[in-house]
């Protein structure tokens, strides 16, 4: 078997998408345009991936640093050609050689994989608008004679519905003999790699045209109306996708998915839902409206309520967790928990059945089963300077409206009375509260406007 280079083009100035970033660096579906292309390279075990870059290529390393990428500098880029050129001294004995564009990630790894067994092969699609693609100009026979960029074609090249993805595969020495002749008299004066299709034609081995199953997959990104317009077919695969696996989506086109998700089935995502990062959501788990879910493991029959916010959270299974909760990292939710309205957790542990309805916040807590957190309770967890634990044993009932000053221990079954300012451990069992007794001042007046 020869071995699998990969070489991902990403010189290109992208001067149409009017930015200070780079392009292939725009947002898109969680990630960025190029991590997409390299994720689906990673799938076909390539033995080498190359990325060609050119203008701000420091942003671009520095951005995947923890890639296993070889870099190639396309210094004053000069076409599609010029950089793989530039990519040739990188390139294995022998090997095949799969060329990529960076700005089109919707590519996927079925395509690639049929592209592949071929020994010279473009990827292409017919479509019903192949303005700016270039043509796949064939003869009777069906073989492709050539590829015709939309400013060289003529009327009846125009005409062409078949386009080219800008993905070719051929063998190392083929792409060094037919490069070392392709020039720049075309409209754009630049080194098309594309002109080796012509000249493979004419030493009689010429690339087999390879359709994409969807056509959608090799839209390319120009400018930031085609990167809108990915996002959302990008949206719609993966949306259909999570349907396919069994999950329902009450409003299919409000729901967003920026990253992977390993599902269940019989899951519901209400309108709005932005799932973000890498979530495992297990079975019969329902996610209310627009609530955002980022790197959660949510254990089988969770269910949230509308606008609550997850993130790195653990839920071991039935639970309630909102509406308009905040549930920030580190926080696990026991089976039976409840977590209401206006509550926010951080690195906080929840036992079974305990709960917090209403208005509370809990940091660095330990909290065990079957505790009742009473309505505007506040860890104090922060002296201005370190962060302390607070530990609330099984079955402790903590009065609404208490601080808990940490470090500091709620004792198994203590009862902590509404109000309190709790600075030492409160002893199991036992009711404990601090607050100044009630009393009622006789003769008092209400003060008069002077
Ligand atoms: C290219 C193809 C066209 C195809 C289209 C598909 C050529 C000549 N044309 O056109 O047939 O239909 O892609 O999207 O190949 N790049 C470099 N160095 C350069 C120039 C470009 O690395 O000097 C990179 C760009 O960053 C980009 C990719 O190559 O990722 C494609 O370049 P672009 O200028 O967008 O080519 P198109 O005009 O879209
Ligand atoms: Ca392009």
């Amino acid at each position: 078997m020869p071995k699998l280079n990969i070489i991902i083009l990403a010189a290109g100035k992208g001067t149409r998408m009017k930015s200070k970033k780079l392009k292939v660096l725009h947002p898109f579906a969680g990630s960025t345009i190029i991590e997409h292309i390299l994720h689906t390279s990673y799938r076909l075990n390539p033995d080498k991936i190359i990325v060609v870059y050119g203008h701000q290529g420091e942003q671009l390393k520095s951005h995947l640093a923890d890639e296993n990428i070889f870099w190639v500098e396309q210094a004053n880029p000069n076409g599609t050609g010029h950089a793989v050129q530039c990519a040739l001294p990188m390139l294995d004995e022998g090997a095949k050689v799969l060329v990529l564009v960076g700005d089109a990630p919707l590519i996927n790894a079925d395509d690639l994989s049929q592209l592949i067994t071929h020994t010279s092969a473009v990827l292409t699609a017919k479509v019903s608008q192949p303005y700016g693609y270039g043509r796949i100009i064939k003869n009777q026979e069906g073989t492709i004679q050539s590829i015709v960029e939309e400013k060289d074609a003529n009327q009846t090249q125009k005409q062409v519905d078949e386009i080219n993805s800008g993905i070719i595969l051929t063998a190392a020495n083929n792409l060094k003999k037919w490069l070392a002749k392709i020039n720049t008299n075309n409209a754009q004066g630049e080194l098309y790699l594309t002109d080796i299709i012509g000249l493979a034609d004419e030493d009689g081995e010429s690339f087999k045209a390879v359709k994409v199953k969807d056509e959608r997959s090799i839209n390319g990104i120009n400018d930031r109306v085609q990167l809108a317009k990915n996002e959302a077919i990008k949206q719609d695969m993966l949306r259909e996708n999570l349907m396919l696996q069994g999950v329902t989506l009450l409003d299919p086109n409000s729901v967003q998915i920026r990253g992977f998700i390993d599902c269940g089935q019989d899951i519901t995502l209400d309108a709005g839902v932005i799932l973000e990062g890498e979530n495992t959501i297990a079975d019969d788990v329902t996610i209310g409206a627009y609530s955002i879910i980022k790197n959660c493991t949510l254990g089988k029959g969770t269910r949230i309520a509308p606008h609550s916010m997850l993130e790195d959270v653990i839920t071991k299974g039935d639970c309630d967790i909102g509406p308009y909760a905040r549930l920030r990292p580190g926080t696990v939710i026991g089976e039976k928990a409840k977590i209401g309205n206006f509550v926010e957790t951080k690195k906080t542990t929840i036992g079974y059945n305990s709960k917090a309805s209403h208005l509370t916040y809990l940091g660095d807590c330990e909290i065990g089963d079957n505790v009742n957190i009473g309505a505007g309770t506040i860890t104090c967890n922060y002296d201005g300077v370190n962060k302390f634990k607070t530990i609330i044993e099984d079955d402790v009932f903590i009065g609404s409206d208490s601080q808990l000053i940490a470090p500091v221990t709620i004792g198994k079954g203590a009862t902590i009375g509404a109000g309190s300012t709790i600075t030492k451990d409160a002893e199991s069992d036992k009711l404990t509260l601090s607050r100044a007794k009630q009393k009622t001042i006789d003769g008092w007046k209400k003060p008069i406007k002077k």
